[in-house]
């Protein structure tokens, strides 16, 4: 891959901070191809975790800094744009989730790890959309709470015999996604099957042939017979799939999947950043400290 002038000079930044650049599966073409690594939410704070460098510089959103902030005290966590936000993390609160568990005693919260370090820190247990099924069905109790995603919750409530309450939240992309939409897309490209993530409504997920999360997305194409596929999740992801998988198609079935706080980050931005040191993503010691039981436990959640 041949980089740009500016893509060098950030390359140049990194190398002078002792940095690592992560960049999400949504991320804009020019930031994905500058960093050491892309990948989904946890997989790269995994990958925090394990850096040895000192800095790093996440592009993402907000509450996927934090989640490297938690599980790597000891370096300095930058976001480019501190303003990136999501708005389904935005959906629940601290004070209003310790609420409704006072309304639900013995019922253990799963946490989705898009929410923010203080509702992890309220919360036993975190998941993300690859291994929801997997944490619900590993707790002994009959019922849960998951939050903040309501799709996430009802896809989850498929796949497990115990009773999923669930939050009235979601991703505002995923959740606009209709069953007409891809139902025009399937009858224009008939032989592709509907890739979703499961944070699409039931209704839509329902027409899916294949339901995975962003990384899911990505080995399960790399495996597939089919030359063409539809893609239920936000657009981002088909610049990743189309370079991995040149000899394949990629369609969204909506112009509107697209994460404004996802497409925040410029190359600009992330210079500045490397160059000012900020802003730093920080998380207070004490949620810190409640936030990683959460995501260590669900760590430790063994792989089927
Ligand atoms: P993944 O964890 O599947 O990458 O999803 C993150 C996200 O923001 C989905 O909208
Ligand atoms: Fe949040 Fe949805 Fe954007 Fe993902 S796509 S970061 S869930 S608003």
């Amino acid at each position: 891959m041949v980089l740009s002038a500016r893509q060098r000079e950030v390359r140049e930044w990194l190398a002078e901070r002792q940095a690592i650049l992560l960049a999400h599966n949504y991320q804009p073409g020019e930031i994905q191809d500058v960093a050491d690594l892309t990948g989904d939410s946890l997989g790269l704070s995994q990958a925090a975790a394990r850096t040895e460098a000192r800095v790093i510089v996440f592009c993402g959103v907000h509450f996927m800094a934090e989640t490297a902030a938690i599980l790597c005290p000891d370096k300095t966590v930058l976001l480019p744009r501190i303003d990136a936000g999501c708005y389904m993390a935005d959906t629940i609160t601290a004070p209003a989730l310790r609420a409704r568990k006072a309304e639900l005693p013995e019922t253990p919260v799963v946490m989705y790890v898009n929410s923010s370090a203080a509702v992890k820190a309220e919360s036993d247990i975190c998941c993300t959309s690859a291994n929801a099924v997997r944490v619900v069905n590993s707790l002994s109790q009959d019922q849960v709470l998951m939050a903040p995603d309501r799709n996430l919750a009802l896809y989850t409530q498929r796949y497990t015999s115990k009773k999923v309450f669930y939050w009235e939240g979601c991703c505002n992309i995923h959740d606009a996604l209709s069953r007409e939409e891809v139902l025009a897309c399937k009858a224009v490209h008939p032989g592709a099957p509907f890739i979703a993530h499961p944070e699409c409504r039931p209704e839509v997920l329902d027409l899916a042939e294949v339901i995975r999360s962003t990384s899911g997305m990505l080995s399960y194409v790399k495996q597939a017979p089919q030359s063409e596929f539809i893609i239920g999740t936000e657009k981002g992801i088909i610049y990743t799939l189309a370079q991995e998988n040149p000899d394949k198609r990629f369609y969204s079935p909506s112009d509107r999947m697209l994460c404004p706080d996802m497409k925040k980050i410029s190359l600009a931005d992330v210079l500045t950043a490397l160059r000012d040191m900020a802003p730093v993503v920080t998380v207070p010691e004490d949620i810190r400290v409640r936030a990683l039981q959460a995501v260590n436990r669900m760590l430790a959640v063994p792989r089927d």
